[in-house]
């Protein structure tokens, strides 16, 4: 396949819907970015487009959730998402939205062209809809008990308890999250793709990598789980999927008598793609349709996983069927990223939030590039935890990258007041090999990334600096000085050298340290070819002074960061437990809550759970049987002062009569703890 005249890559669309965390960066994003930032250093030709996506039930639901309007909401998620990617250098050429004029537009002519060629089918069928709020139910407002496991909270696409794709005929006991009510079944019409008519070029486009006949992209330069999510779809037979909604947040379905109806957000929303590199065009002096419309142009989605059929199935049969439009070249779509033995869930508020990061760890976005770029899920799904992330930057960032650059600064400043010495003599068989080792590792970075194989490219970045480490220890220039000062000279030349090479080939990496690093050398960088033209650091050039690259990493921030999510876990678990009905303040004083102390206390025997407990009330002295043997020894009880429930009728227990109950509060991993006084307060004391 001949090399392109330009690039089109794209990082899918996040919803606006929720701030960024880092399973998005480290899925769609910061790998187009390493892609597109290599390409621009070779001088290509790229448009790398992206944009909010603003429509679909996703919008409407968190709107309702926050008791605000889907527009509300939409400016509120772009905006914090457009400040998150720059903040992390994500070097997006157009960040646009979905909601913009310009791609009502678009994606209008893109129906329009469709419909009136015929490329769907008008359907009419059942669908839920909700009487009280007069409106069409989308999926996930309509909720009931799964057919499969029984569950009452499934939604009306997918159980999240058994994780089957459902459909809201099948729930059991519908329910409307709108009103609560019981929807009624109502006819509508709706516009469909029929996907089954184009099986038979997709699953050639898929497997062969043919297109028309001809040879589009070669199918083994694409990821096998992403070709095999695509065949097992195209082998289990493709559905006709509605192209359009009942709903009053989207596109409007351009025609007559489609009121109240939108484009379907899975339509609307790849579309964009092309509306934003319209969009960017016009702003740069560029024609969109060279981008989009021309076969020496490459297309390349960048993807997670949960996005796959709809870039590799739904929409090439959009742009096919448009007929002008190029089809993707490659979707290196990645799978997921974990956090700390949990998924990442918005919801549950288990993520790391990238606008917190870059709050906690200003200015050290690139420690994050770095950490989720070697973790990244290309092949399969990982995890991120924060010790990993503390060990990275300690002992890959701090420790190889930091420490060389950092010595070689020291010593060229010390020996030659940062002035570029003259060099005499041989190099070296430790110089030479440091030099060819620079030169393989660089040239590996550039194939790595071209195969999307962003770990290993980053790791063979590393290695110049790894080379760099290696020559110093080898050679010791600072004992060598007393004694050779040519072979000194040629070696902390040579290491400038490498310094530079090094922030060259991490430039993709990691933007912001790069830059420091060759605005300290005091050089530029040209192509990534060429690297840094040598003359640059020729005899006689001087150094500037190194600031600080990076910071350890300590075990406190670990700590509040786990702690953090700690957090978080524990008011899911508890916020799962609403607050009971209101009771008046009678009710309360009936209950007869006192201070005792814990007399005696011995385990029942042949049971896990009970201690038996001799208490002094003030009043009396009591038996009861309290099931705490699993958090507190009977040691461990005896002499304590804790809170009690007096006038719990008694109730006989494993043959004991137990007169009375023990308060606990438990904890959000169910760990039971001893209601204590604050202050000194004898058996017999009210609690009021
Ligand atoms: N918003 C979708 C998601 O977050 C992705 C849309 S990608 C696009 O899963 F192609 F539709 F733009
Ligand atoms: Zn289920």
């Amino acid at each position: 396949m001949s090399e392109p005249k330009r690039y089109l890559v794209t990082s899918a669309l996040p919803y606006a819907n929720g701030p960024l965390h880092i399973g998005h960066i480290g899925g769609a994003y910061l790998n187009a970015d390493i892609y597109v930032r290599y390409l621009r250093a070779k001088g290509k030709d790229v448009a790398f487009i992206c944009g909010s996506d603003e429509h679909g039930a996703a919008i409407t639901l968190r709107a309702k959730k926050e008791g605000k309007t889907p527009r509300e909401i939409v400016d509120y998620y772009h905006g914090l998402m457009k400040k998150a990617f720059e903040d992390f250098g994500i070097s997006f050429d157009e960040y646009h939205r979905t909601s913009s004029e310009e791609h009502r537009e678009m994606s209008q002519e893109v129906f329009k062209k469709l419909e009136a060629q015929g490329s769907f089918e008008v359907e009419t069928s059942q669908q839920y809809y909700d009487e009280e709020a007069k409106q069409f139910l989308a999926d996930r407002y309509i909720m009931g008990t799964c057919p499969h496991c029984a569950n009452d909270k499934a939604y009306g696409d997918q159980c999240e308890k058994c994780g089957r794709s459902l459909s809201p005929l099948e729930l059991i006991e519908p329910k409307s999250t709108l009103s609560g009510s019981k929807p009624v079944l109502k006819e509508t019409s709706h516009w469909y793709l029929p996907m089954a008519h184009h099986e038979s070029w997709i699953r050639e486009y898929i497997r062969d990598g043919k297109l028309n006949g001809q040879q589009h992209h070669d199918p083994k330069e694409w990821k096998s789980h992403v070709v095999g999510q695509c065949m097992s779809w195209v082998d289990g037979g493709l559905q006709s999927r509605a192209m359009t909604r009942d709903l009053d947040w989207g596109v409007p379905v351009p025609l007559p008598n489609a009121e109240g109806k939108v484009l379907y957000v899975w339509l609307d929303a790849p579309i964009g793609y092309i509306t934003n590199t319209k969009v960017w065009a016009a702003k740069n002096g560029k024609n969109w349709e060279d981008y989009w419309k021309s076969s020496d142009s490459r297309l390349i989605h960048f993807i997670g996983k949960d996005n796959i059929v709809f870039h590799c199935i739904i929409f090439p049969i959009i742009l096919k069927e448009h007929g002008d439009f190029i089809l993707p070249h490659n979707v290196p779509a990645n799978e997921f990223m974990n956090l700390e033995g949990d998924k990442i869930s918005t919801s549950r508020n288990w993520a790391v939030w990238l606008h917190e990061y870059v709050n906690e760890f200003p200015g050290r976005q690139d420690e994050m590039r770095y950490v989720l770029c070697s973790i990244m899920p290309e092949q399969k799904d990982s995890e991120f935890t924060w010790t990993d992330f503390r060990d990275r930057v300690n002992n890959e960032l701090a420790d190889i990258l930091g420490n060389f650059v950092n010595r070689v600064f020291v010593l060229m400043h010390k020996y030659y007041n940062g002035v570029i010495p003259a060099v005499n003599g041989e190099a070296s068989n430790a110089e030479k090999s440091a030099a060819a080792e620079a030169r393989r590792a660089y040239d590996a970075v550039g194939s790595a990334i071209e195969t999307f194989k962003f770990r290993e490219a980053l790791a063979e970045a590393m290695n110049i600096a790894r080379a760099g480490n290696k020559l110093l220890t080898e050679t010791e220039p600072w004992k060598l000085m007393k004694t050779d000062a040519d072979a000194t000279a040629r070696i902390l030349h040579a290491c400038v050298n490498l310094v530079a090479d090094a922030a060259a080939a991490l430039m993709p990496f990691l933007p912001f340290t790069s830059k420091k690093i060759l605005s300290a050398l005091q050089v530029e960088t040209q192509g990534w070819e060429e690297v840094v033209q040598r003359e640059q650091i020729a005899s006689g050039h001087t150094i500037g002074q190194l600031p600080i690259l990076f910071e350890k990493i300590t075990d406190e921030m670990v700590a509040a960061q786990v702690a953090k999510l700690e957090a978080s876990k524990a008011a899911v678990v508890h916020s799962a437990k609403p607050m009971l009905d209101a009771i008046d303040f009678e009710s309360f004083q009936k209950m007869d809550i006192r201070v005792v102390k814990i007399l005696e206390a011995e385990a029942v025997p042949k049971t896990k759970k009970l201690l038996k407990l001799k208490i002094d009330t003030g009043v009396d002295q009591r038996t009861v049987i309290s099931g705490i043997a699993e958090h507190y020894s009977p040691e461990d009880v005896v002499g304590k002062h804790v809170l009690f429930l007096a006038n719990l009728t008694p109730r006989e227990i494993k043959g004991v009569k137990s007169e009375g109950m023990i308060l606990m509060a438990e904890n959000a991993s169910g760990a039971l703890s001893f209601m204590v006084p604050e202050r000194e307060v004898e058996a017999g004391g009210q609690v009021k």
